[in-house]
């Protein structure tokens, strides 16, 4: 049983070489290209000896943050809103490396990982967030093959200031050109970047 904040943080603290990942999936595609570009990760950390996690945030009862802050005012490091992300926190504290992973919809990443972020302002603690310190990657893919057109770069600037915010270490963004069919699976670029992401981890 998690008690404490202390408890709720000690994971990421312990162990030098297995990390524990978990990794957010923004899409509603189970076998999209997020999907794929997720799982071809996920094989690599587990060969690695790394512990990974993947939520399929679309499956997954979360409602949209109401702004009460509640959680700042005598109800931390959960919400009132009784739904998944109270029993999502204490796996999301207990992570080491956070992966955000999502399709491009109307230049930013989903609405369904969005959803994700903004309950996030639950972790908060006094002079700081929870997750301070804590490192993050990202994984986007669009259907532009044009980068700049896709809005891929508003997204990244997104989670940039969301890892800033967390005084965290962006360990890298993978991004790439992926159609309604599964052509991200041909694209031996992003899975050799995917390879580099997973050595920084
Ligand atoms: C609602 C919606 C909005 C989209 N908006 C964009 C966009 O702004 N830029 C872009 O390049 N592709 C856009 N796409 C295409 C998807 O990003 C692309 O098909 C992606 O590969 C889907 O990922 P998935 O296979 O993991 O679901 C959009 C797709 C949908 C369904």
């Amino acid at each position: 049983m998690i008690d404490t904040e202390e408890d709720l943080n000690s994971s990421h603290l312990q162990g030098e070489s297995m990390s524990k990942v978990l990794v957010m999936n923004g899409s509603p595609r189970p076998k999209g290209n997020t999907a794929y570009l997720i799982g071809e990760l996920s094989k690599v950390l587990v060969e690695k000896g790394h512990d990974v996690e993947v939520l399929d945030l679309n499956d997954l009862d979360i409602k949209p943050c109401q702004g009460c802050f509640s959680c700042y005012r005598g109800f931390p490091l959960r919400c009132v809103q009784d739904d998944a992300m109270n029993s999502l926190y204490p796996m999301v504290l207990g992570s080491d490396v956070l992966v955000f992973a999502s399709p491009i919809y109307w230049f930013n990443y989903s609405a369904q990982l969005k959803l994700f972020v903004d309950r996030l302002v639950a972790l908060h603690v006094e002079g700081g967030h929870a997750l301070d310190g804590r490192k993050f990657a990202s994984i986007f893919v669009y259907g532009d093959t044009d980068s700049e057109a896709s809005g891929v770069f508003t997204a990244m600037e997104s989670v940039d200031r969301v890892v800033s915010y967390f005084k965290g270490v962006y360990l890298g963004i993978v991004h790439g050109t992926g159609g309604d069919d599964l052509t991200v699976s041909d694209n031996e670029m992003l899975l050799d970047e995917l390879g580099k992401l997973a050595d920084k981890i």
